[in-house]
C-alpha cells in the first residue's frame, strides 16, 4: 500500500492525487483521499480500483489546504469502499491511512472496542478506532493519543492521521514500513516514496521507527516515544521526473525491457574506478572474502537473480552459497555458518519479507549487505553495506531491467572479490568486456519485437499453461521466464529442470501445450534438446532459444555468443518479451497485473 499527505498547499487534491498515481506500484485495488479546510470541514472520497476512478469521483469541487491519501494492496479483507483508506470513526473527528499489519488488532477489539460497530474487516479502523476511543475515554490530544496507540498496537505500519480540531496537522508515525516527509516552501508532504512527491520537492527528511512527527505547513517536529524532540538534517533525493515518464512507448515494461543494454553499460561506468579497473567498496569485498559462506536472501524476481549470483560468486571467488526465499527464512533458519555474510537482493528495498530476516540478521550480528535500486530504501539503511544497481526507477510491476541489473552487479561483486583473493577464474574473467558484448547481444535481441511477437501469437494466444525448461543457468532463467509470463499473461507457466521434467510433470504435456526450451550451455543443452524431443512425442508444441554456436535447424530464437558464465543477461531478453507480446496480445493491462503489487511491504 501507498500513503501520500499534504500541510498547506493550495493545491492539496491534485498533490494527493498525483502522489498516489505514482504509487500505484504500491497497489491498486482501491483508494482513497481526505481533505480538510481551514474551517474544518472535511471530505472523503473513496473508489474502489485505479486511482483515475478516484480521480473521476472526486470531480473538481473539493478543496481544502490539509490532506492524506492512499492507494490499497489489500490484506485483510477484499477490495471495496469500506475497506478502503482512509479510514475514520462516528463523528469524523479522526481519519487515518495505514500501511502494514497490524498483529495484534484482534485483541485491540476486545480489550478496548467491544463496543464499536465496524464497517469494514480491516485492521486500519481497528486503529483510528482505538486512536479515538482514547482521545476520549483518557481525554488525550490526537498527538497523545497517537502515542498510546502507539504502545498498543503490534505490528508494521506507517501512519498519516488527521485531526478535525486540528485542520492543519498531519501526526505521522512508523514502525517497519517505510514513510518519508518531504519539505517545501510553506507547505509540507508525507509519502511511502520519495518518487510520489519529486514534483513536489527533491528535500526529504528521514523518519525512524518509534517516532511520532508533526507535520505542518510551517514545521515538522520529530519526537521520540518518550517526547523529546530530536533534530535532523534533511537530505536530497536524487530522482529525475523525467525517468518516471514512459515517453512514446505503450509501457513502462516495453520501455524498460528496451532500457537494458543502456543499464549494463551504465553499471560498468559506475563501478568502474579512475585507472579503468572494476571496484566495488573494499568493506563489502572483505566481508565476503572473510566469509565461509554467502545466504543470499530475497523474494521474487530478485531469488531468481540470486540462483545466478550463486553460481557466479562460487565460480569467481569459491566461496560457498546459499539461495533463499526470504519468507522461508525467516521463520525457518537453517543452520547458519561459522562466519556467514548476508546479501539481500531487492529491486525497491522495501519488501517486507527480505526485511524481516534483516532484522534478525542484525539481532545476530551477521555482516550484511543489501544490492537494490533505491538508494536511502530500507534494506539499504538497516543492512551494513549497499551495492546500488544504477537501472533508473523500475515502474512496471514485472520486474526486467532490475533482475538484469542485480545479475550484473553480482557479476561486478564476484569478479572483484575473486581478485582480491587471487582467484584464478576471476582474474583470468575480463568482465568489463564480456558485459560490453552482453550489452550489444541484448541491443540485436530487443530489436527482435516482432519476431518474438508473431512467436507469442502462434505459440502462447490461447494455451492455458506453458512449461520452460533449461540445465543449469538455463534453469534458473526458466524460473524467471514462467514467473514473467504467469504475472502478466495469467498463463500458468512452470520453469522446469529440463531433467526433472519427466519424473512426474510430464504428465501435463497435452497436444499443443507450449514447451519452450533455453539452450547456452553445450553439454547440458544436449540434454535439454533430449528432453525437447521427449515433451514434443507426446504432442508438446515446443520453441527454442539456442545460443549462437549450439544452434540447430528449427530453432525459433538464436541468442549472440556470450560468455556461458553471464548467459542470463541474454537468454532472458526474448523472454521477457514472449511475455509481454502474450500479455498484450490477450488486452491484459502489461504494466498493472491483477492482484500484484511491486513493492509488497507485507509480510
Ligand atoms: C513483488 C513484485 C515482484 C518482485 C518481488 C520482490 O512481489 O511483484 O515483481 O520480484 O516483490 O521485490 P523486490 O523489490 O524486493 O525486488
Amino acid at each position: 500500500c501507498g500513503i501520500v499527505g499534504v500541510v498547506g498547499s493550495s493545491n492539496t487534491v491534485e498533490v494527493l492525487l498525483n502522489g498516489l498515481e505514482k504509487l500505484e506500484y504500491r497497489g491498486y485495488d482501491s483508494a482513497g483521499i481526505c481533505v480538510a479546510g481551514q474551517d474544518g470541514e472535511t471530505t472523503l472520497v473513496k473508489s474502489v480500483g485505479r486511482i483515475a476512478e478516484l480521480r473521476n469521483k472526486v470531480g473538481a469541487d473539493v478543496t481544502g489546504t490539509t490532506g492524506i491519501g492512499h492507494t490499497r494492496w489489500a490484506t485483510h479483507g477484499v477490495p471495496s469502499e469500506n475497506n478502503a483508506h482512509p479510514h475514520t470513526v462516528e463523528g469524523g473527528r479522526f481519519t487515518l491511512v495505514h500501511n502494514g499489519v497490524i498483529e495484534n488488532f484482534e485483541e485491540i477489539k476486545a480489550d478496548y472496542l467491544s463496543d464499536v460497530n465496524f464497517i469494514g474487516q480491516t485492521d486500519t479502523e481497528v486503529a483510528v478506532q482505538l486512536i479515538n476511543h482514547l482521545a476520549i475515554s483518557e481525554k488525550l490530544s490526537a498527538k497523545e493519543a497517537l502515542r498510546r496507540a502507539l504502545e498498543i498496537i503490534k505490528g508494521s505500519y506507517a501512519f498519516a492521521l488527521m485531526d478535525i480540531t486540528e485542520p492543519e496537522v498531519v501526526y505521522v508515525a512508523k514502525n517497519k514500513s517505510p514513510l518519508l516527509i518531504g519539505l517545501g516552501e510553506e507547505f509540507n508532504v508525507i509519502c511511502s516514496d520519495a518518487m510520489a512527491m519529486i514534483s513536489e520537492t527533491k528535500t526529504f527528511l528521514e523518519i525512524i521507527d518509534g517516532e511520532i512527527v508533526t507535520v505542518k505547513a510551517d514545521g515538522v517536529t520529530i519526537e521520540t516515544q518518550t517526547g523529546e524532540t530530536v533534530e535532523r538534517a534533511p537530505y536530497e533525493a536524487q530522482i529525475d521526473a523525467a525517468d518516471m515518464e514512459k515517453g512514446t512507448y505503450a509501457h513502462y515494461m516495453l520501455k524498460e525491457i528496451d532500457e537494458q543494454p543502456a543499464v549494463m553499460r551504465r553499471l560498468v561506468q559506475e563501478y568502474t574506478n579512475a585507472s579503468g579497473e572494476l571496484e566495488v567498496d573494499e568493506e563489502i569485498t572483505s566481508k565476503l572474502n572473510n566469509s565461509d559462506r554467502v545466504y543470499i536472501v530475497a523474494c521474487g524476481t530478485s531469488w531468481h537473480a540470486g540462483w545466478v549470483g550463486k553460481k557466479l560468486i562460487e565460480n569467481l571467488t569459491a566461496t560457498p552459497v546459499e539461495v533463499h526465499v526470504a519468507s522461508e527464512f525467516a521463520y525457518d533458519m537453517p543452520i547458519i555458518s561459522e562466519k556467514p555474510f548476508f546479501i539481500f537482493i531487492s529491486q525497491s528495498g522495501e519488501t517486507a519479507d527480505s526485511r524481516q530476516v534483516l532484522v534478525k540478521v542484525n539481532e545476530l550480528g551477521y555482516d550484511s549487505m543489501t544490492l537494490t535500486n533505491v538508494a536511502g530504501s530500507t534494506l539499504s539503511r538497516e543492512a551494513q553495506t549497499t551495492m546500488l544497481l544504477h537501472a533508473g526507477p523500475e515502474i512496471a510491476v514485472a520486474s526486467t531491467k532490475a533482475y538484469t541489473a542485480q545479475i550484473g552487479a553480482l557479476a561486478i561483486l564476484a569478479k572483484v572479490a575473486g581478485v582480491v583473493n587471487g582467484n584464478e577464474n576471476a582474474v583470468a574473467f575480463d568482465l568489463v568486456h564480456e558485459l560490453g558484448l552482453v550489452a550489444n547481444a541484448m541491443e540485436v535481441l530487443v530489436n527482435q519485437k516482432e519476431i518474438i511477437a508473431d512467436l507469442a501469437q502462434e505459440k502462447l494466444s490461447t494455451t492455458r499453461n506453458a512449461f520452460y525448461i533449461g540445465r543449469g543457468l538455463d534453469y534458473f532463467v526458466s524460473m524467471e521466464a514462467a514467473l514473467k509470463l504467469k504475472e502478466i499473461s495469467y498463463i500458468q507457466a512452470e520453469g522446469f529442470a529440463a531433467g526433472e521434467l519427466k519424473h512426474g510433470t510430464i504428465a501435463l504435456i497435452e497436444e499443443g501445450t507450449p514447451v519452450i526450451g533455453l539452450i547456452t550451455e553445450e553439454v547440458m543443452g544436449s540434454h535439454t534438446r533430449g528432453n525437447l524431443k521427449e515433451v514434443e512425442s507426446r504432442g508438446a508444441d515446443t520453441l527454442v532459444i539456442s545460443m549462437e554456436g549450439l544452434e540447430k535447424e528449427g530453432d525459433n530464437i538464436i541468442l549472440p555468443k556470450i560468455n556461458t558464465l553471464l548467459t542470463p543477461l541474454v537468454s532472458v531478453i526474448p523472454v521477457q518479451l514472449l511475455a509481454y507480446y502474450a500479455s498484450l496480445q490477450r488486452g491484459l493491462d502489461v504494466d498493472k497485473p491483477r492482484n500484484l503489487a511491486k513493492s509488497v511491504t507485507v509480510e
